[in-house]
């Protein structure tokens, strides 16, 4: 399984490994040289000689704006990550609350039923083909949280006994009854963002959330799972796309990680099979967002 806390320990002690080899010179292009990057002798003729160079090719102004955004971005990923660290250690939802979730949402324009975060169609077909069909078992009582307009849920009704689609957003859900008035295998709840009470204990074959879990915060992500293991059958499969970074520095991403999921699922009786960001043949499709993964689950037959 790729683990996605694993490979930010790797980047981690890559990037200490590099930082204390790599000399003044073998920064990279356009960027001036910090404390760290560079080995301390050659640091002042390194970076004073960079400075020099770019004011002389621009102007006193220029250089303070440049040096300005290097210091502030630097600052801000600082603080965003202090910030995502918060969230995961005192259970803070940070930007992603349920109410902005639902009001979000519930004014969104749905007009293009968010087929806007389809790269492209082929994209779409082997997201289907190759992460959605076999992870699904046969004549399945599926469950879709965060149907949104229905993007993928068109995919699945056709493929499954029943099918249960459950939105914060009164307005998705709304949208959702009307696209699939005519199937008779599809019913669908408003929930609060964290529980399934529509959903019976042990009713559940097959578990999907795609472009969801991204703008929920870690502590309804634990609700969700704990939710899960409650309704899965035991052989039931879950596939959820979250993020593995920790939110990254965009601000409105949640704060979790990849490992940090992988725990919610152990803590709750269900099993990681796998986590992984590309697909297809030769991985040749992949998450929009660098720091996103999709994580596969099972619940364990005998729990
Ligand atoms: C970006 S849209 C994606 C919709 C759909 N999954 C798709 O890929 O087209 C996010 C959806 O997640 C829903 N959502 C956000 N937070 C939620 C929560 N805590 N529980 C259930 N649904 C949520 C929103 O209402 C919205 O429908």
């Amino acid at each position: 399984m790729e683990m996605a806390g694993s490979r930010e320990n790797a980047r981690e002690s890559a990037s200490t490994t590099c930082s204390q080899a790599r000399p003044v010179e073998a920064a990279r292009p356009g960027e001036v040289a910090s404390p760290v990057e560079s080995g301390h002798e050659s640091l002042p003729a390194g970076v004073l000689g960079k400075t020099r160079d770019r004011l002389r090719a621009n102007d006193a102004t220029w250089l303070a704006y440049h040096l300005l955004h290097r210091a502030t971005a630097r600052a801000g990923r600082f603080f965003d990550a202090r910030a995502r660290a918060r969230e995961r250690a005192k259970d803070l939802p940070g930007v992603n609350t349920r109410d902005y979730n639902r009001r979000l949402w519930t004014d969104y324009d749905w007009s293009r039923s968010g087929e806007e975060w389809t790269p492209s169609a082929e994209w779409r077909q082997s997201l289907v083909d190759d992460v959605l069909v076999p992870a699904l078992p046969q004549d399945a009582d599926a469950l879709e949280i965060g149907p949104g307009a229905g993007r993928w849920s068109g995919e699945l009704q056709p493929r499954v006994r029943s099918l249960v689609l459950a939105d914060i957003s009164p307005a998705a859900i709304d949208l959702c009854r009307e696209r699939f008035a005519a199937c008779d295998n599809v019913s669908f709840a408003v929930n609060d963002g964290q529980h399934l009470p529509a959903v019976p204990r042990e009713s559940v074959d097959f578990v999907w959330a795609f472009d969801v879990f991204l703008h929920i915060a870690p502590l309804d992500q634990r609700a969700y799972v704990s939710e899960l293991a409650r309704v899965m059958r035991p052989g039931a499969v879950g596939v959820i796309h979250h993020p593995g970074d920790g939110g990254s520095a965009e601000g409105w991403r949640s704060a979790m990680t990849g490992e940090l999921f992988a725990e919610l699922l152990h803590d709750n009786g269900l099993l990681p099979v796998r986590q992984f960001r590309s697909w297809g043949p030769g991985g040749r499709f992949e998450l929009a967002n660098p720091g996103d993964v999709i994580t596969e689950f099972v619940k364990p037959r005998a729990m």
